[in-house]
């Protein structure tokens, strides 16, 4: 597999997030491990770009760094032209509801809220739109991801697949700079995982997002714009 680091971004494509020799250690003392040993990538607006490598070998930490969730041990992450080691914990949340969004392998709906309601929680954080605004961003949302006629229906009414369509949904609301995508379709039947693929990619490059997808699905991996391969801790290709 060496589509990927050969792809060179499209000319004007802007560098949105970079990360730069990122370290981490994870836990303590004996069992210490060095998890992130100089991780280095550049996520650039509508390019899709994955993550493969075995289970264990660091991607889910990376994604939590990049995504402003925790601080690296060493190296630099850069978001709006801005180094985050700097940034304090209150920055990093702003910059983190207004630059990021998140879609993991479970949907982490609220069950009782209805699909719109659940879209509108982002949107609330980042408060930047009224009430009536952000309802009908969420139908708007919800449309392009097929499910405008379900939108006032409970998220524990809906199906998996429905539930994850809404999932990315909800990680675009606040129409963010990066998605980072941790196996999305790891619950998903085939059908569903190609659907929520396929919604994704088309919603990133239309509008001009950055993606990063985390998966072990090796044809979806390989039709991303470029595929970087993890292993213990390191890219290797
Ligand atoms: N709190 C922790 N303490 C110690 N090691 C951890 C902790 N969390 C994760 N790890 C280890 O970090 C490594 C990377 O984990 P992770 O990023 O979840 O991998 P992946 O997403 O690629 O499966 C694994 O070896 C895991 O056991
Ligand atoms: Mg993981």
């Amino acid at each position: 597999m060496s589509v990927g680091s050969e792809a060179s971004p499209p000319a004007g494509s802007r560098s949105v997030l970079q990360g730069k020799g990122i370290h981490k250690y994870l836990g303590s003392g004996e069992r210490q491990v060095h998890v992130l040993r100089g991780v280095s990538l550049d996520l650039r607006e509508g390019r899709m770009v994955s993550i493969v490598g075995p289970s264990g070998c660091g991607k889910s930490t990376l994604l939590y760094l990049l995504g402003l969730l925790d601080r690296v041990d060493g190296g630099e992450i850069h978001l709006a032209d801005r180094e985050m080691g700097a940034a304090g914990d209150y920055q990093r949340t702003q910059l983190r509801n207004e630059h990021i969004g998140f879609v993991f392998q479970f949907h982490f709906l609220l069950a009782e809220f209805t699909a719109a309601e659940n879209l509108m929680l982002p949107m609330r954080k980042l408060a930047r739109w009224g009430e009536e605004e952000m309802h009908e961003r969420a139908v708007e949302l919800l449309r392009e991801v097929g499910l405008a006629e379900k939108s006032e229906r409970r998220a524990n009414q809906l199906s998996g697949g429905e539930q994850q369509r809404v999932a990315v949904a909800r990680a675009l609301a606040n129409e963010p700079s990066v998605v980072f995508a941790d196996e999305p379709t790891g619950n998903l039947d085939v059908k569903n995982s190609s659907m929520v693929f396929d919604l994704l990619n088309r919603l990133c490059h239309e509008r001009g997002q950055a993606a990063l997808l985390v998966t072990h699905n090796q044809n979806l991996a390989g039709r991303c714009d470029e595929v970087l391969t993890m292993q213990d801790g390191l890219f290797v290709g």
